[in-house]
């Protein structure tokens, strides 16, 4: 009988550890922010919230993010979506995080302003926030008071405040990976599309006027946090709508900024909610996600991942090989299946739940029979007919 493989021959490069700042990345998996929607109705960590991550932690991926955390109480999406605007959002994490840093996992916080991208049934304002006072014909379909006004001075240098804000919260939680959600459509990336971003002052225009947003994000939430934890921004480098919206290539001068303003990674993420990027898994699909990463990795120099269709550790050790990432993400499949590291690992592929790449789950965000998100395919958290 030859001798066996172990782990460590057959995904030499997912499961080698890496080193950002004060934090050991145990591996180069990781589970992508998620918005489930099982957060209580005030957008606190639940206990049904908790034991959903307590099952990504203990999935065997290196890092996660709790997703969507509101920045603001007039940006919210669904009412049980999780938020990080006041010290009890703080608070109600911070058992999770310390948990999961026993298991040798790090628990980070992405964090949100979800900008014309939500609905108005939730807040007090009435009214959403957007850099020119453009809506998204998805969320005007989903909300009949939908309405979006155009950021003044003074609402730019106020959510800058409440990412500073939450941020400062998030790591007084014991959080020391926070991400920036700038992908997607949401906020702070409808500041960098072409299409969204209509101004004249110095918050539009040319490519650095149109960062602006963003890098003094950064920088704000960076002055929160100190300089040992680590800055993540996902980053939408490419919004699906060519050069009337956002390209890889607007990223050349930007990325050496961000970096300077004390970004550490980034995760690549591609579309917006009328894009809707990654929905099935095609050979096209994949392709091309791994080429706006590529460009991306070209003007980066601090480490770069994504999650995007990626299916297996087999997949995930071929990206890392080529070179093209330095540490990938599997939501859906994780999703589907909490086990597939171990399963994969032990020789028990058989025994894995695999996603089915339908989509449901992401249709139950905006399903009004449902209050949370569901699977097709993992007994835990099974949709109901
Ligand atoms: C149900 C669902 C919820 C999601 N919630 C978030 C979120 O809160 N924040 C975010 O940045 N991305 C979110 N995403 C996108 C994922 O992070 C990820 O980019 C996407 O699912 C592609 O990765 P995958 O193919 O490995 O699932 C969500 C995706 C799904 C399907
Ligand atoms: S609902 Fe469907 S697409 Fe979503 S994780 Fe489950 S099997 Fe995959």
């Amino acid at each position: 009988m030859g001798a066996q493989t172990s782990p460590l021959d057959q995904y030499p490069r997912i499961l080698s550890p890496l080193k950002i700042r004060a934090l050991d990345f145990k591996n180069r998996l990781f589970f992508p922010s998620f918005g489930i929607d099982m957060a209580n109705p005030d957008g606190s960590f639940s206990d049904d919230l908790r034991g959903f991550y307590e099952g990504m932690a203990e999935s065997g991926c290196g890092f996660l993010l709790l997703g969507n955390s509101s920045v603001s109480p007039q940006s919210i999406l669904q009412l049980q979506g999780l938020r990080m605007h006041d010290a009890h959002h703080a608070r109600a994490i911070s058992p999770f995080i310390e948990y999961a840093r026993q298991l040798g996992v790090i628990a980070g916080v992405q964090l949100q302003h979800y900008g014309a991208q939500a609905t108005t049934q939730h807040i007090t304002s009435g009214e959403l926030l957007s850099p020119s006072g453009l809506g998204s014909s998805v969320f005007k379909k989903m909300d009949p008071r939908y309405a979006v006004r155009e950021m003044s001075r003074d609402d730019i240098a106020q959510v800058k405040g409440q990412f500073a804000h939450a941020a400062s919260l998030a790591h007084a939680a014991g959080a020391r990976l926070i991400q920036l959600q700038a992908s997607n459509g949401y906020l702070l990336s409808s500041f960098m599309s072409r299409h969204s971003n209509r101004r004249c002052d110095e918050y539009g225009g040319t490519l650095f006027n149109r960062a602006r947003f963003l890098i003094e994000t950064v920088q704000g939430v960076r002055d929160a946090i100190g300089d040992n934890a680590v800055l993540s921004v996902r980053l939408g480098a490419d919004d699906g709508i060519g050069e009337a919206g956002t390209l890889p290539t607007d990223f050349e001068h930007v990325i050496p900024a961000l970096e300077q303003c004390g970004v550490d990674m980034l995760e690549i993420s591609l579309g917006t909610a009328e894009t809707a990027f990654n929905v099935g898994r095609t050979e096209e699909m994949i392709e091309k996600m791994m080429s706006v990463v590529r460009v991306i990795r070209e003007f980066s120099s601090v480490p770069i991942g994504f999650a995007g269709l990626v299916d297996s550790l087999k997949s995930a050790e071929e990206i890392l090989s080529s070179g093209v990432a330095d540490f990938v993400g599997m939501g859906r499949a994780l999703f589907a299946d909490n086990d597939l590291i171990h399963k994969t690992l032990a020789g028990r592929d058989a025994a894995i739940f695999r996603c089915r790449w339908d989509g449901q789950c992401s249709k139950d965000k905006f399903n009004p029979k449902y209050s949370r998100v569901y699977c097709c395919v993992n007994p835990k958290y099974i949709r109901p007919t």
